[in-house]
Parts: structure tokens; sequence; C-alpha cells
């Protein structure tokens, strides 16, 4: 059997930084506020006469990772794009990526597991590399929260947290049974579905009834979020879920060489590393320059860290997610 080893990546975030000031000009909110509660201090949002797209950015962190992996586009044999903010309700972007890098006719599937995305998708490609079904999987994550938030006083509770970016890897089958991902453990628990979604336009309120519907203060057409319960299960599933993982390949929180935490919030992330005894940098976090980018926060931050030099030959990644679903995950990596 194969193992699967990261071969490239790459990350793009929009230009324009928005500060909490800058929020604080649009809505009551503060930069205290946010960074108290959040960490957050300024967050990419793409700019309105601008031409970045959820699929637009993830093909533009996919030709990064793809040339960071010495390959090119046509060497890609399969496609997974993880996204909450699609361009399109349908198709998903996926196909959107297979066009834009003049890929040949290959599989492109789309991941709808919110902020778990990246590590469900992860944990996909790692069955098809194994199998050696395919030898070069293009995994990408890319979101553009900004043009679907309440960016009112009214939506100050959610519309601080998310920012828009895109990260990518290329995940490639070697022999070599020294590296690659350990293994990666899946979870959800639908009953909490509606603590954390945006539950309109949708199939149950189809659009005959939108139109009928039609009131100004409608909320659903924006996210939602139970932020407490949300942080409560988070930080107790993220626990978990790590924990899973080092015991299926006997190991413990003291042989973690770097966790990357899906940038939920920094005080989720500085609870899960207190709780697990982990030093603070053994735990990379960016969100304070990018928010929360959902499905796009674990690449981004995991192509940061590299160029950083925070990832050495033969360290242990843990990567760890947990959002919308409730869904949650994590993959131990040698690296
Ligand atoms: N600026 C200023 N005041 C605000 C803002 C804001 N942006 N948002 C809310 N407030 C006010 C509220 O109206 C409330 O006022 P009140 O006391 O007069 O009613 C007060 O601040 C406290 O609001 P809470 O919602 O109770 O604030 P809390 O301390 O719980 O913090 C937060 C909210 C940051 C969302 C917190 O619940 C949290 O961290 N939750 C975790 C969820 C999370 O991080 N989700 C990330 C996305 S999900 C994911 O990726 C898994």
């Amino acid at each position: 059997m194969k193992r699967t080893i990261i071969a490239g990546m790459g990350h793009y975030v929009p230009e324009n930084v928005v500060s909490n000031h800058d929020l604080s000009k649009i809505m009551d909110t503060n930069d205290a506020w946010i960074q108290e509660r959040t960490g957050i201090k300024e967050r990419r949002w793409v700019s309105a006469e601008g031409e970045d797209t959820t699929s637009g950015m993830g093909t533009k962190a996919a030709r990064k990772a793809i040339a960071d992996a010495g390959l090119e586009p046509s060497d890609i044999d399969f496609i997974i794009f993880a996204t909450l903010s699609p361009d399109y309700y349908f198709p998903g972007p996926g196909v959107q990526v297979q066009e834009n890098l003049g890929i040949d006719t290959v599989g492109a599937l789309d991941v709808r597991n919110q902020c778990s995305g990246f590590v469900y998708g992860l944990s996909v490609a790692d069955q098809f590399i194994k199998t050696g079904m395919y030898k070069n999987v293009l995994l990408i994550g890319s979101e553009l929260h900004s043009g679907g938030l309440d960016k009112t006083t009214r939506g100050r509770g959610v519309s601080v947290i998310f920012g828009d970016g895109a990260g990518a890897v290329v995940l490639q089958g070697t022999d070599d049974q020294t590296k690659g991902i350990l293994t990666t453990k899946l979870h959800s628990e639908g009953k909490h579905a509606k603590e954390l979604a945006l539950l309109g336009p949708a199939t149950s309120r189809w659009v005959d009834r939108i139109i009928e519907e039609n009131d100004p203060e409608d909320m659903s057409y924006y996210p939602y979020m139970n932020g407490n319960f949300v942080f409560k299960h988070a930080v107790t599933r993220f626990q978990e879920v790590i924990h899973e993982a080092l015991q299926d390949v006997n190991k413990g929180p003291e042989d973690i060489d770097l966790l990357i935490p899906h940038q939920a919030n920094l005080r989720i992330s500085q609870y899960v590393q207190a709780k697990m005894g982990l030093a603070p940098d053994k735990v990379f976090n960016n969100i304070m320059k990018y928010g929360n980018t959902a499905a796009a926060s674990i690449p981004i931050a995991l192509s940061e860290a590299n160029e950083a030099g925070k990832l050495k030959k033969g360290d242990l990644l843990c990567l760890a997610a947990f959002g919308s679903g409730f869904t949650w995950g994590s993959a131990l990596i040698q690296f």
C-alpha cells in the first residue's frame, strides 16, 4: 500500500485588508471586543471592484501548489474542492478549477463540510492515493465569506469573525513507509446542524417560497452561529479527535511537532493547546491576520507554516478541524 505525502503547497489571499477599526466604521463594534474574544486583528475581504471568486482564489492557490510540487496542471489526475461558499449553488467549484487550469477531463469532487472540509478532503484523497487509483490529487480549500455576511450591527456577532482566502496542496503516493499520512479521523453530529448554519436559500425554502416570503428582516440568508454553544463543542471535539488519531498510531501529544488547528478562533486554539499540554510554539495560528477562513484556514496556515520553515523532515504534523454540521476531524502526517 502506498503512503500519501504532501508534495506541494500554496495559498492566496485577497489584497484588501479590513482591520477591526475599519469594521467599527460600519457597525457598532471595536478592536478591543474582537481581539479579546477571537484574537483577530484584521482579515482579507475581496474588494467589490476586484475579480476574486471562490473558484478563482482556489485556482490561484492551486497553481502555486502545483508549481511547488514541480508539476504541471496536466499532471493532476483528480481534483477535490472544499468550500461552504461556492460561486454557484450548483455546479460546485471543482469543475471551474478543472476548466481554469486547462486540465483534461479528470474527476472533480466538491466537499461540503464547512470548516472541516479540508480534513475531510484530505482523508478522501488519502484513500484514493493509498490504493493507487490516483497519482497527483489537487486538494483545495477556498472561501469567499465577505459577500454573504450581514455587515451591520445586527450581524456583528458573526461577520467580524470571517475572512476570505484559499489554500491548496498536491498529494502524491510514495512507497517510503517512513513518511506521509499516518491516519485520519472523521466525525459528525447532525443534531446540531442549525447551531452554525446558513438555512436559506435551500430546497426546503425553494425559489417560489423565497419570493413569497421576501421579508427584508429575513435573517436566513445570513450565517447563524450559536457562539457559546459552538465554542464549548469545538474545544471538546478538537481534543477528542486529536487524541483519537494519536492513539491509533500509538503516539501521545508530546510526539506532536506542530499542530495546525482550523483557525476558528484564537481562544479555541489556545484552550486546546493548554488542555493538551502543548507548548505555544507547537501550535501554528494565523487567524490574527486572516480571520476564520473556514475550509481554507488549514491549507493557508499549512502553506504559511511551511514558508516560515516551521515544518522539518520527520516532523509529526497534526491537522484538526471542527465546524458546521457539526463535523470534525483530524489527520497525522509524518513530514
Ligand atoms: N462587537 C461588539 N459587541 C458585540 C459583537 C461585536 N462584534 N458581537 C456581539 N457583541 C455583543 C453582544 O451583542 C452582546 O451584547 P449584550 O451583552 O449587550 O447582549 C455581548 O457582545 C456578548 O455577546 P456574546 O455573543 O455572548 O459574546 P461571547 O463572549 O460569547 O463571544 C463569540 C462571541 C466570539 C462568537 C464567542 O461565542 C465564540 O468565540 N464562540 C466560538 C465560536 C467561534 O469562534 N466560531 C468561529 C466560527 S465556527 C468554526 O469555525 C468552528
